[in-house]
């Protein structure tokens, strides 16, 4: 139906919205992992096979995708307040990670995000720089001392020890280790199927690690509360309103541990993607190489990162072939139309930046790893301010953005010392991220 007729006859019923395929569903509950490591390829399918607007079959249970930038900046900007981000978000990781930032709406969260912000301003950050430099050294000298080893294991040791120190401001040693076990089993539990706190299951060790994590969180609160340190835990302590409000014990805890986990799989993953995807392009290994080298000395101001021009481009790049958040749901609180159709409340609609990174209508050859065209003279990302998304946008657009920014830049950076990897997988899809150094 064209645009004309549609707005004589109005919106159509819901039920006449396309279904994507029944056995997508069942391929899905055969082979749990297989849409986790491709995802892009179903949303691909749904979309050229059914349009815009696809109902998923999930029983009673209403849900849809909706491709495309202008959906995106529909769901994600939320201009009528109709989309709650809390209701999806405590359903997928309420009961480990409650009251995170993302699992508030309104002005609840708009409170809580205020205050949080002190945490992550430009002063903020450049100190947060000056913690990790030493770090991100010691730890490329350590991954150069072997010939072989994977990325992904190594850096997300490094993570987890940044997120120690930058985050809690506690120093790396046996305690640094059981937080990052705790850490870990909250973040493994999150991602359950099975969720049963049932002994010897994932999810029963994850909220063992979270009661691990509160009580050494909550005990240090008064100390960080009179303290005048610059880690973001202290930073949170501190934090006031202009009328003097300040975040409950709980609330710290609750923010930190959300914050811990909103850094830590998507900082990994998108610094492990660089790495294989520098390995792979030796050309722009050596681009990235010359321009760090200008910059003269391995531990770089802040703003010094934002120069990194080429590594920039990298990283915009990789976050486009590979966005840790592949898709962002949110619960509608009303009946709205979109694309032609009625959309009743307590509707689930998923936006996909995985899918809309790779749409051929807005990106040149979206499968060519091509960082130039992030460059001035190119951008590509201008013709819809909702065609980049890896950080989402609107109200809950990622808080920590600049933070990711810096930090994969820096640890993804060979500095003046040369980084040794060449991948040793050629095939197109490989993303083992595994390395055999070269020097
Ligand atoms: C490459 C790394 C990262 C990526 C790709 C990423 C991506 C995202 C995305 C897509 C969202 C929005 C989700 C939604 O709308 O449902 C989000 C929200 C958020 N992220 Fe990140 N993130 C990254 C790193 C970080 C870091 C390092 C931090 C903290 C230090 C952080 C803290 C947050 C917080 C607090 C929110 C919730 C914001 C709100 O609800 O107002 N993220 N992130």
């Amino acid at each position: 139906m064209n645009q004309a007729a549609e707005a004589l006859t109005g919106p159509r019923p819901f039920d006449e919205i396309p279904r994507a395929g029944r056995m997508r569903l069942v391929r899905a509950l055969l082979n749990p992992q297989g849409e986790r490591v491709d995802m892009l390829t179903p949303l691909q399918n749904q979309y050229e096979s059914c349009g815009s607007v696809v109902r998923q079959p999930l029983g009673p249970f209403r849900m849809l995708n909706l491709f495309g930038p202008d959906a995106c900046q529909m769901v994600l900007m939320d201009r009528d307040g109709i989309l709650s981000a809390r209701d999806p978000w405590t359903r997928i990781m309420g009961r480990i990670f409650p009251n995170g930032l993302l699992l508030r709406d309104g002005e609840d969260h708009k409170s809580h995000r205020r205050l949080m912000h002190q945490a992550f301003r430009r002063p903020v950050l450049r100190s947060y720089l000056e913690r990790m430099n030493p770090m991100v050294s010691s730890g490329i000298a350590d991954w150069e001392k072997h010939s072989d080893f994977t990325a992904f294991g190594a850096v997300k040791e490094l993570t987890l020890d940044m997120a120690a120190s930058i985050f809690l401001g506690v120093d790396l040693g046996p305690e640094t280790l059981r937080l990052n076990r705790a850490f870990e089993d909250m973040v493994a539990a999150s991602m359950s199927r099975l969720r049963l706190p049932i002994p010897g299951l994932e999810f029963h060790r994850g909220l063992e690690g979270r009661k691990a994590m509160t009580r050494f969180l909550t005990d240090l609160i008064p100390v960080k509360r009179a303290g005048e340190e610059s880690d973001m835990f202290s930073l949170l302590c501190r934090a006031e309103d202009e009328d003097g409000t300040r975040l409950s014990d709980t609330e710290i805890v609750d923010h930190l541990v959300f914050l811990m986990m909103a850094a830590h799989d998507t900082s990994t993953s998108t610094l492990s993607s660089m790495i294989y995807e520098l390995a792979r392009h030796p050309e722009w290994q050596e681009r990235v190489r010359e321009e760090a080298t200008a910059v003269g000395r391995p531990h770089m101001e802040y703003e010094e990162t934002e120069q990194l021009r080429s590594l920039t481009w990298v990283m915009k790049e990789v976050l486009r072939r590979y966005p840790p958040l592949p898709v962002i749901p949110r619960i509608t609180t009303q009946d709205f139309a979109w694309g032609g159709y009625e959309i009743p409340a307590r509707s689930m609609v998923v936006v996909s930046p995985i899918h809309t990174h790779h749409m051929a209508e807005w990106w040149t050859a979206p499968f060519q790893f091509d960082p130039e065209r992030f460059s001035p003279e190119r951008d590509e990302s201008a013709r819809h301010t909702f065609m980049w998304i890896p950080f989402g946008g609107g109200p809950h657009h990622c808080l920590g953005f600049k933070f990711a920014e810096a930090q994969t830049t820096k640890s993804a950076c060979p500095g003046p010392r040369s980084w040794p990897g060449a991948c040793p997988c050629s095939a197109s899809r490989c993303r083992s991220s595994s390395f055999r150094s070269t020097s």
